[in-house]
């Protein structure tokens, strides 16, 4: 193996920067050439890419973002994108591409795979932590410290308004963003899939049950995007309307990809960054994922990485629901 290609692929994710100084350290230790494909897979159609070495990756670390741009790729979905993608890779000579990305980053890998003679090898990066084969993926820690830190603000206005805020938060399909943020912001409602749909007269009178309780104050709840069509702010109408409360809705969008990595995540795209590449020099890490679990790294197939058998934790889960009845 003489030349390996790297790609940042789907949502940004912060951490993206530290998994690719990890990746070209630990590939320079081993006399690796490190190809840089720019705006994810695009940067293959498009014969995007740069040479990169340790000097073109020092004091990235801290930054959020990717120094490798990302993207969708649509020309990947074409029925002959994955076969000119691997004739390009054959071209260049890249003997293995490693992907940081989410599931969808991995669907490409593995359609790649049927043409390309390298190696494919994923690193999960993704603020949704919605990756089977790893606890935590990289970008998820900051984005849940973003989100609180937006929702402990958020109750310093709704508190001295004796108000209920309505508080979304990304996460696809999954609820760990909502989860994790609304667990550390107190707040006293969380809606996220784990849950089921939302019963909007339930949710009212849990909010005027709250009010007979303990006084007109603050209420905050955190709900996970795709949760309710319309949007934040028609819920927010309808729970005003329902509860005869005032009931505000903040949507925290893309600020929750952005930003500086938390340690941890430095610390995990490092970690799984050095160990990908260890594995795949070893010979083992072909289509297959890096990713900790119980505190052990190991390898994961990319291909059932999507499959979502990882659940957010059923523990507090259940927590948070028993408070609500209390
Ligand atoms: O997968 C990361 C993510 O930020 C999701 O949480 C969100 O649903 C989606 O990407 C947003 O995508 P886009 O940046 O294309 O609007």
């Amino acid at each position: 193996m003489k030349r390996i290609g790297i790609l940042t692929s789907g949502g940004d994710a912060p951490g993206m920067n530290a998994a690719i100084r990890a990746l070209v350290l630990t590939a320079s230790q081993h006399q690796l050439e490190v190809i840089g494909f720019s705006h994810g897979y695009n940067g293959i159609f498009n014969r995007e890419y740069r040479q990169l070495t340790p000097i073109d990756v020092m004091h990235i670390i801290q930054l959020g973002g990717t120094i490798l741009k990302s993207a969708r790729c649509a020309a990947l979905q074409q029925e002959d994108g994955p076969q000119t993608a691997a004739e390009i890779l054959h071209e260049l000579q890249i003997d293995a591409l490693i992907v940081i990305g989410g599931d969808g980053s991995f669907r490409g890998c593995m359609a790649l795979s049927q043409y390309y003679q390298g190696q494919l090898v994923g690193l999960p990066g993704t603020i949704d932590n919605d990756v089977d084969g790893t606890d935590y993926t990289i970008g998820f820690a900051t984005a849940v410290e973003t989100s609180l830190n937006a929702i402990d603000k958020i109750r310093d206005t709704a508190d001295a308004f004796e108000r209920t805020f309505l508080i979304e938060v990304m996460g696809r399909h999954t609820g760990y963003l909502a989860l994790a943020a609304g667990i550390a912001g107190a707040a006293e409602q969380i809606i996220c899939p784990e849950y089921g749909a939302i019963d909007l007269a339930d949710l009212a009178q849990d909010i005027k049950k709250y009010q007979q309780d303990f006084g007109r104050g603050s209420y905050i709840i955190v709900m996970a995007e795709t949760m309710y069509p319309a949007g934040a702010t028609a819920l927010a109408q309808e729970l005003s309307k329902l509860s005869a409360t005032e009931c505000r809705a903040v949507v925290l969008g893309h600020l929750q990809r952005g930003g500086s990595p938390v340690s941890s995540d430095r610390i995990l795209a490092t970690k799984l960054a050095a160990y990908a590449l260890e594995q795949l020099l070893a010979g083992r890490a072909h289509l297959m994922m890096a990713g900790e679990q119980a505190g052990h790294l190991g390898l994961y197939p990319l291909a059932t990485t999507g499959e979502k058998h990882k659940k957010a934790d059923p523990y507090l889960l259940a927590w948070q629901q028993r408070t609500l009845q209390q």
